[in-house]
């Protein structure tokens, strides 16, 4: 489980999380939305403790990140697993040398060993069948699903995924969907989502948060975000009305 306790950072005047309260239960599939500049990736970055909070707790796993040593934070880093939104694979490797790299230093598999795992691995994302191409041969959804296996490598509990559609076409951002679910049902893997893809979020997410002027607007099902709001700024996000306030 995780949990943000009153979370208060600013980057010098500009105050960007103002008290975010929130829990993230373990195996949910669970959306982080907001306008650009919102706070979003700083909020997930605190996670990993790539930023620290001015104020506040980060509790995962019963330890409060925020307080942890370099040392301590390796620990967390191999529990939470995270995939940048420009995640870039080694042109001069194979799909498979690319996914073996991380079992090689980090597991300590023998060059062998580590390519057999790789290829298991890649099944897993369904990019077996590329195991021996170069990723400058693949597309970009291709690209993101061998760099999601890549992540994975680490065997984490918590996946975070900075916008992990965006400058995908619809087929692969679905695919891309898909697996996300996929890990949290069949691995039980808790899926911390950064997306302003719509689509995705009414296809997969458990729960959505919505991050708005430093603080959570709303948090709750993708259902009650469409159908629960009365909230003029939540709907004209949601539902991208043209008549509701210009400030999202
Ligand atoms: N390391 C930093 N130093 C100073 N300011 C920062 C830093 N990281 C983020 N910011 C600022 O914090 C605000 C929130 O940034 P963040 O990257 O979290 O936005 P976001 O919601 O992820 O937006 P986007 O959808 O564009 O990715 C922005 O105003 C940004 O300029
Ligand atoms: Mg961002």
């Amino acid at each position: 489980m995780i949990e943000f306790k009153n979370i208060r950072k600013a980057f010098g005047p500009k105050l960007v999380l103002d008290g975010v309260d929130l829990t993230i239960h373990d195996g949910e599939v669970f959306f982080i939305i907001g306008a650009s500049g919102a706070g979003k990736s700083v909020l997930i970055k605190h996670l990993i403790g790539l930023i620290k909070p001015d104020d506040g707790e980060i509790i995962l796993d019963g330890d409060d990140v925020a307080k942890l040593t370099e040392t301590q934070l390796y620990r967390v880093r191999k529990l939470c697993a995270m995939v940048f939104q420009h995640a870039t694979l080694f042109d001069s490797m194979t799909c498979a040398e690319n996914v073996a790299l991380p079992l090689r230093k980090h597991r300590g598999l023998s060059p062998k060993d580590a390519l057999d795992e790789a290829r298991r691995r890649l099944e897993q994302v369904h990019m077996h069948a590329y195991s021996e191409r170069y990723p400058a041969e693949l597309g970009d959804g291709m690209r993101k699903r061998v760099a999601i296996a890549r992540a994975l490598t680490v065997d984490p509990r918590y996946v975070l995924f900075d916008e992990p559609t965006t400058s995908l076409d619809p087929v692969n951002a679905r695919r891309v969907d898909k697996l996300i679910r996929e890990l949290s049902d069949k691995l039980g893997v808790t899926s911390i989502v950064v997306s302003h893809d719509l689509a995705s979020i009414f296809a997969i997410a458990d729960r959505v948060a919505f991050l708005y002027k430093g603080k959570l607007r709303k948090v709750g099902t993708p259902q009650e975000f469409l159908e629960q709001t009365q909230d003029p700024i939540v709907r004209q996000f949601i539902r991208g009305e043209a008549d509701g306030p210009m400030e999202v």
